[in-house]
């Protein structure tokens, strides 16, 4: 029989109690990660999203809960009522941050019952870990594993600095639509069939780039987004087909003050908690006293997962040597690419192509080889060409892309024809742009970081998946929805769609 929650009420997460919580009566809700039967004595590791406490059913002081304890599986859902005792010396858990008390449970509320998981959720090492296929289709209970909450909560942290930050840099958060007809950047546009409009289709945003660049025609001055964008491309294990930006465009820009901008943005203090906040300061003053450190002397510590530490570790060495000059310069740092080719030539289809897209602004230098190439036919000028384009890398990883961009007509003419767009084309394509730019335009620029790939670097993990709820596989599948599926004929009839064999 499952009990209801009725007016029952949470008073504490399973990550919160430490000793100082001795002697008060709490009401702990989760998910029970294990079970342990020693005779009159049963204990559950009790899960939630903060941590996991040891909850102990003691047959002589509570029968009635002890008994109904036996019913309860792994990954039931249950309310325990109890009371906060600190644990003797040698059954203390230095591996889990409430591991130095336990729950005494005087009643059990089982919530919820569950099936037995069709893999384990707690092992103790990666490796042993299941198949990431079955782990996929089964995501809800993977995201269970307090190691992928830690990568959601890290991103949540991200997120929330980003939108702080960009906020007091006078930034606005502004929506754009998703249902959009196609924008270059280089991927296949994945589209959507419309109802209304017989054969025709929308495109989901590859990025945000035209409506950015519409919200500096109108004056919007500052603009960003956590923007979803969507591409069908080989995937790799940095890429997704959906994946999110921070997307970013400021009207007046020039590349030093988008430099400025994006490594303003310091992610490592928000991140991580405070020092002071985590230890206490009793604990701060003993780690100095320990390292012999006096007034004036700085202490780098680091607290995290093993992996977590390790890696920031090595990060922290190797910047100690750099700065040090241990090392020699820019073997280990954060760098941007500047002055990017505008095109590369693509042998293949014996054309040039937008290297970052071709909205971007050629260096103003370079604008005369520009007309040379397009109206004087030196087609060969083209691949001389260096844009504003700018990528920050860390470590080889590119974790953004952004630009100047073009905001005269003729500039942007000019480029349109460089790719080999007719003047129809042109407009048919991206006609209320080129419109749009003829309305008073004011120089502008942006970027656009990956925010998946931003967190995969924080969280020291190599597989993007890793930090993204529900992410697709390589072959853009979701396994566990069964995406993409079938769809009912009836509708594809109302589309005037038919799937040829
Ligand atoms: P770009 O196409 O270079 O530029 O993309 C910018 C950043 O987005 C991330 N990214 C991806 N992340 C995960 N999966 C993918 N498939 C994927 N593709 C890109 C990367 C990349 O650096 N509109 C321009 C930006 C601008 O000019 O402002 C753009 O989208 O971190």
């Amino acid at each position: 029989m499952l009990d209801n929650l009725g007016n029952l009420r949470r008073t504490k997460t399973c990550g919160e109690l430490r000793v100082e919580h001795t002697g008060q009566k709490v009401v702990l809700m989760g998910w029970v990660a294990r079970r342990r039967d020693f005779g009159p004595l049963t204990f559950f590791d009790l899960r939630d999203r903060d941590g996991v406490t040891q909850v102990v059913f003691n047959e002589e002081t509570a029968a009635e809960a002890h008994a109904k304890a036996k019913e309860v599986r792994g990954e039931f859902v249950i309310a325990v009522r109890g009371e906060v005792v600190a644990r003797e010396e040698g059954a203390r858990n230095p591996k889990l941050e409430t591991g130095e008390v336990e729950v005494q449970a005087s009643e059990v509320w089982i919530l919820n019952d569950a099936r037995t998981p069709p893999f384990q959720l707690e092992v103790a090492a990666p490796e042993a870990l299941a198949a990431e296929e079955l782990r996929l289709k089964y995501r809800y209970l993977d995201l269970r594993r307090p190691q992928l909450q830690a990568h959601l909560r890290l991103r949540h942290r991200v997120v929330a600095e980003i939108r702080r930050y960009m906020d007091e840099q006078g930034f606005w958060e502004i929506e754009t639509p998703v249902l959009i007809k196609s924008t270059p950047e280089g991927a296949r546009d994945y589209v959507v069939p419309s109802r209304l409009h017989h054969g025709k289709f929308y495109a989901l945003p590859q990025s945000p780039q035209l409506f950015k660049q519409l919200c500096m025609i109108a004056g919007l001055d500052r603009y960003y987004q956590i923007a979803r964008c969507f591409r069908d491309e080989d995937l790799r294990a940095d890429r997704q087909p959906e994946f999110t930006q921070l997307d970013v465009e400021f009207s007046f820009a020039t590349e030093e003050q988008v430099y400025t901008l994006v490594e303003g943005l310091k992610l490592g203090d928000e991140v991580t908690s405070s020092l002071l906040k985590a230890l206490g300061a009793e604990t701060v003053a003993r780690v100095a006293e320990d390292a012999g450190a006096t007034r004036g002397d700085a202490v780098l510590v680091v607290a995290g997962k093993s992996k977590v530490v390790a890696a920031s570790l090595g990060a922290l060495r190797n910047e100690i040597a750099r700065r040090e000059k241990l090392i020699p310069d820019n073997s280990f740092a954060p760098l941007w690419v500047t002055e990017f080719p505008m095109f590369e030539f693509d042998e293949e289809h014996g054309r040039y192509y937008a290297m970052h897209h071709p909205f971007t602004s050629p260096l103003d230098e370079d604008l005369p080889l520009l007309e040379r190439a397009v109206e004087g036919g030196e087609t060969d000028l083209l691949g001389k060409l260096r844009a504003k384009a700018y990528d920050p890398v860390i470590n080889g990883v590119e974790l953004a892309s952004g630009s100047i961009r073009i905001h005269r007509r003729d500039v942007q003419r000019l480029i349109f024809k460089a790719l080999g767009m007719s003047e129809e084309e042109a407009r048919s394509r991206f006609g209320f742009f080129l419109d749009a730019l003829e309305y008073g335009t004011p120089p502008h620029g942006g970027i656009a970081p990956g925010i998946d790939r931003l967190v995969m670097v924080l969280a020291g993990t190599d597989n993007i998946r890793d930090v993204i709820a529900f992410p697709k596989t390589a072959s853009a599948a979701d396994l566990m929805i069964e995406s993409p599926g079938d769809v009912d004929p009836r509708l594809l009839e109302e589309l005037h769609i038919q799937i040829k064999e």
